[in-house]
């Protein structure tokens, strides 16, 4: 039977109940860009679970007689209407696989841990926690056809509402695509990595610096399209295998020098396709550019072991082990901070994925 199959739930009883999830976002090391079929990535891809940017998200349910999906959604504790198409369209994926949405109907509340409109991209956090969300409505009703592949199926609806959100419900660290490297692994949903971690990763640091809080210029489900017609397309999906690969190695070794080399190629590789799409388009900033110079600068002067990721936006993501966290933080603080947009910045670190509360 296909997974897909297997995810199904069969009939299932008009039950009442409320369940509460947060879930976490994650920062991809190596990754997801270019996509196909019903969100299927070109490519495996890596990330840390983060443990402080966090969507928590709540969903009151009752039975329901009348026709099609029913719900309303608050955000921050107001009505979100700009949110329910891209609400509808997610249960219209996955109302296969839940039915239960054609015959409940939903009170959906939904926060962010961190600051509306920090740049910081929250569908993986909100995604996650909505599909943990709804799966637990059918794990209540005795209706989960597999319960030790709750996990699973979490991710798979995650996926289907945003790529990387099927990347969010375990820590600390998580993988998603199919690749020879990770035994198990599956295009349609993401695969915990809990194994030779080098003691150094499981407590890693990322410290994001808000460099731009404005809404991204190009999406990126415009970007993943990008990707269909690229003319590097095909040496990037044999590559990011091949980081998978390598990554996985670096990480059960902890050699750091090899991690920060391969991590920065990985974001700056991803810039550098959107930068040869065509159209082309550029999402870092001039402060980007200021804090990566500024941040060799200070590898080189004090040999600290401080790199950085980016995703797709301006915004910089610094990671480094939590025993360098005093110096690292003092330099962000007298030097990065000047960069960021009202000097704002987010301390967080890996994390342990989604939990229910
Ligand atoms: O999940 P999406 O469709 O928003 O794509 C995310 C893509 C990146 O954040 C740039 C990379 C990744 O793997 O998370």
């Amino acid at each position: 039977m296909s997974f897909e199959k297997e995810f199904i739930s069969s009939e299932f009883p008009p039950i009442e109940g409320k369940v509460t999830w947060a879930s976490p976002s994650n920062i991809a090391l190596v990754k997801y860009w270019g996509k196909y079929g019903v969100q299927l990535p070109q490519n495996p891809s890596l990330s840390f679970t983060l443990s402080n940017c966090v969507t928590t998200t709540s969903v009151a349910f009752r039975p329901k007689t009348s026709e099609g999906f029913s719900f309303s959604f608050l955000f921050e504790g107001e009505e979100a209407p700009a949110f329910h198409p891209k609400m509808e369209a997610f249960f219209s994926r996955i109302v296969d696989y839940c039915p239960y949405l054609l015959t409940h109907e939903l009170a959906i509340e939904s926060s962010n841990s961190f600051p509306h409109s920090s740049g910081i991209a929250s569908s993986a956090s909100s995604m996650s926690a909505l599909a943990l969300a709804l799966l637990s409505i059918e794990q209540q009703a005795g209706k989960l056809g597999h319960p030790e592949k709750f996990n699973q199926k979490a991710s798979f609806l995650a996926r289907l509402g945003s790529g990387s959100a099927a990347r969010s419900i375990q820590g600390p660290m998580m993988s998603w695509g199919k690749t020879a490297s990770i035994s198990g692994s599956s295009q349609s949903f993401g695969t915990v990595i809990q194994e030779n971690i080098h003691p150094v990763f499981t407590t890693y640091q990322d410290t994001i610096l808000i460099i731009d809080k404005g809404q991204k210029k190009v999406s990126s489900t415009l970007g993943h399209q990008l990707m269909e017609n690229h003319p590097y397309a095909a040496a990037r999906f044999e590559q990011a295998h091949q980081h998978v690969q390598r990554l996985l190695a670096i990480m059960a070794e902890g050699n750091l020098d090899d991690f920060m080399e391969l991590v920065e190629l990985e974001a700056l590789t991803l810039h550098a396709l959107m930068m040869a799409s065509n159209p082309y388009f550029v999402l870092m900033q001039p402060n980007t550019l200021a804090v990566l110079n500024k941040l060799w600068d200070f590898r080189r002067a004090t040999k600290l072991p401080l790199c950085f990721t980016l995703d797709a936006g301006a915004n910089v993501h610094l990671l480094y082990p939590e025993a360098n966290k005093k110096a690292i933080l003092s330099f962000i603080q007298t030097d990065l901070a000047n960069y960021c947009q009202n000097g704002q910045y987010i301390e967080d670190q890996i994390g342990t994925g989604a939990k229910m509360l």
